[in-house]
């Protein structure tokens, strides 16, 4: 007999103390049953309990591996999708709030997705699928991802962007990247393609708002989406961090503006950053664009080393939807999976479910 779901309102009033210790008793009761996973935008006291933590391609990879029955996933909801329709049946993907969505993932939709391949069909004469790979950033629901693997196309990260554009251009004279324009832009930027070739589609606008010229020109069709957070650091910020340090050195998640990643002396993922800041010598200087629970994270780590990690927006800038997974959220899940109830699994249907893992296989294999 299946047990009956714990409320969260018995959760929700715990103190962040008696969360946490109520979090390592289920875990201690579930042991090698449940994995937790944890991004690392996530905040500090859930991510404590991290068995494993990563960006988004290196979670894809550990989502796949993992032997779990349950994956309990720290990170949006884009990222429990993929561990889902990564991990095998048997396992099931768990994301403690339902509501830790992504904002910039929700730019882009199916609908809109499709209406845009139909204008396409309608400018260029022909299939699109005959000329351009449709590429979704993995910041993107699981249809989307669906839809690429049905038209050829891929899914790329934050790392793996560049070799993936490649691969795309290799096969099609056009990429349509969805749904964030600054990825995309940095990517093409990198490989010496001129912004004149790069078009923003809006998608609410008839033909993206594009003329026939534009479109036809154009080798990479940018989505007009973005990350709220990674839109709040700009140019300015770095040249009077600049100004006062000199010798200090900038580096930002590509999610940032054209010009912040083109001031910034290193571009990269989330786990990129981790890994530079910490391999870099002792008793430098960062400014950091990308998330605050990160960047503060790192600010701590690197204390004992002399480096001094600074956050490059003077405003606070945290990802509030992955900061809704708590500790509060986290031990309602783990009680009630220890008490025998599985509490928002995040279940992919499987006609959407094959063609996205065909997407994610492909970009998988290439990375
Ligand atoms: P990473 O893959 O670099 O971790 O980026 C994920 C993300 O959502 C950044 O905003
Ligand atoms: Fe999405 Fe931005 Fe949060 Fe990353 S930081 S998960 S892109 S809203």
């Amino acid at each position: 007999m299946q047990a009956a779901e714990l409320d969260f309102a018995r959760f929700g009033a715990l103190s962040v103390v008696e969360a946490q210790a109520r979090i390592h008793d289920a875990r201690a009761r579930l042991g090698k049953r449940a994995v937790l996973l944890c991004h690392h935008y996530q905040r500090a006291d859930v991510y404590r309990h991290a068995d494993l933590t990563g960006d988004s391609l290196r979670l894809a990879r550990l989502a796949a591996q993992t032997d779990a029955e349950f994956i309990v996933f720290c990170g949006v909801h884009f990222m429990a999708e993929v561990a889902d329709i990564l991990s095998r049946p048997e396992q099931t993907a768990i994301l403690p709030d339902l509501a830790a969505g992504c904002s910039m993932a929700d730019m882009a939709n199916l609908a809109k997705v499709e209406r845009c391949w139909r204008e396409l069909a309608a400018v260029l004469g022909t299939s699109p699928d005959e000329k351009i790979t449709p590429v979704t950033y993995i910041n993107s629901a699981a249809d989307l991802k669906a839809f690429c693997g049905e038209h050829g196309g891929i899914v790329c990260t934050s790392t793996n962007a560049p070799k993936i554009v490649d691969w795309a251009l290799a096969r099609r004279e056009k990429v349509l990247f969805f749904p964030d324009q600054h990825l995309g832009r940095w990517t093409g930027f990198k490989k010496g393609i001129a912004l004149e070739h790069m078009a923003v589609w809006d998608p609410d606008l008839e033909n993206g708002g594009l003329s026939p010229e534009e479109i036809g020109k154009a080798r990479i069709l940018l989505w007009k989406g973005h990350c709220s957070v990674h839109q709040m650091f700009q140019v300015e910020h770095i040249r009077r961090w600049r100004a006062q340090y000199p010798d200090g050195l900038v580096i930002s998640h590509p999610e940032c503006n054209l010009d912040v990643c083109r001031e910034s002396d290193y571009v990269g993922s989330t786990e990129y950053i981790r890994d530079t800041i910490t391999d870099a010598p002792t008793n430098t200087r960062w400014l950091v664009g990308t998330e605050l629970n990160l960047v503060n994270r790192l600010a701590e780590l690197m204390k004992p080393q002399g480096k001094t990690v600074q956050f490059m927006a003077p405003m606070v800038c945290m990802c509030s939807t992955m900061q809704r997974i708590d500790t509060q959220h986290l031990a309602w899940t783990l009680e009630n999976l220890a008490a025998g109830q599985v509490v928002n699994p995040i279940r992919v249907p499987p006609d959407e479910a094959e063609p996205a893992r065909a997407a994610l296989a492909r970009m998988l294999e290439i990375s």
